[in-house]
């Protein structure tokens, strides 16, 4: 699979089809995402796998949504900055996907095209949670432009780092206000109430129950040491699908 075997300008729906299917089919690495509130710990156990995995002599690529590329980072600054302000929930969810599908098409797809072991912070997961639940678009909106835009691509394994509102919220805007250049203000969603929060929340969790086979539900309460140990736990039997000779070198 390639960047250009997924150009926009497929026409009918059969052509369209059966490139999802090579989409899905052909990919060589793994495609590992990482979900939860602001907050729960994301970037912090993506960092750690990563370090985890290269240690073992895997080749990973970390990546992070909305962004991962240099159009894709000035979609986030203007989505995630707090001083973007009456942004309409639709443009707010078309944005996200605009960074996507530039993502998949420059970052995601040749990196699996590549073997590599792809980590990425947030994905279509996020937008169905965020804007589907928290901004009431609903889930069809997002699975629909997923399909459309993005091939149907789904992670071989989603890590929904489950935690309370209240706790993530609060270490997520601690953790800006200790970030020093307003250029970085990524506060925006943090402004959210707590019911935008618990939408978000509830809309997680209906993923998981509807997906069980791609997304697994970590508690994240603990110390991050805690959640390391449980993600990797969960991370090693996977390994074993990749191809010998690499499984050799990750699997311990
Ligand atoms: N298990 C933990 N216990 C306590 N603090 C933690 C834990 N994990 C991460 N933190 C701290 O909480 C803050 C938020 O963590 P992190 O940035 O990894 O979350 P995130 O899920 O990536 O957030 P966002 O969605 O806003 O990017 C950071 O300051 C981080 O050091
Ligand atoms: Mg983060």
């Amino acid at each position: 699979m390639t960047a250009s075997n997924l150009a926009p300008n497929s026409h009918s729906c059969s052509r369209f089809a059966a490139v999802i299917i090579v989409a899905v089919s052909s990919q060589r690495g793994m495609f590992i995402t990482f979900e939860g509130l602001d907050g729960c710990g994301k970037s912090t156990q993506l960092e750690r796998l990563g370090s985890n995995l290269r240690e073992r002599g895997l080749d990973v690529t970390a990546t992070r949504e909305p962004g991962g590329t240099p159009a894709g980072e000035k979609i986030r600054q203007l989505l995630l900055d707090a001083r973007t302000v009456s942004l309409d929930p639709y443009a707010e969810l078309t944005l996200m996907f605009a960074a996507r599908a530039q993502h998949l098409r420059e970052v995601i797809l040749p990196s699996l095209d590549e073997g590599k072991i792809l980590l990425c912070d947030r994905f279509t997961d996020s937008s169905e949670a965020y804007q589907g639940g928290g901004r009431k678009l609903g889930s069809a909106i997002v699975l629909e432009l997923h399909r459309l835009l993005c091939a149907n691509l789904q992670p071989d394994l989603t890590i929904l780092m489950d935690s309370d509102v209240a706790t993530s919220v609060d270490r997520a805007r601690r953790r800006n206000q200790a970030k020093a250049a307003p250029s970085a203000d990524e506060g925006r969603f943090e402004r959210e109430n707590r019911s935008f929060f618990t939408r978000v929340h509830a809309s997680y969790l209906e993923i998981a129950k509807r997906e069980p086979q791609r997304v697994v539900v970590i508690d994240a309460r603990g110390t991050p040491e805690q959640t390391h140990a449980k993600i990797v736990k969960l991370v090693n039997p996977k390994l074993e699908s990749l191809s010998p000779s690499r499984r050799t070198l990750g699997v311990r």
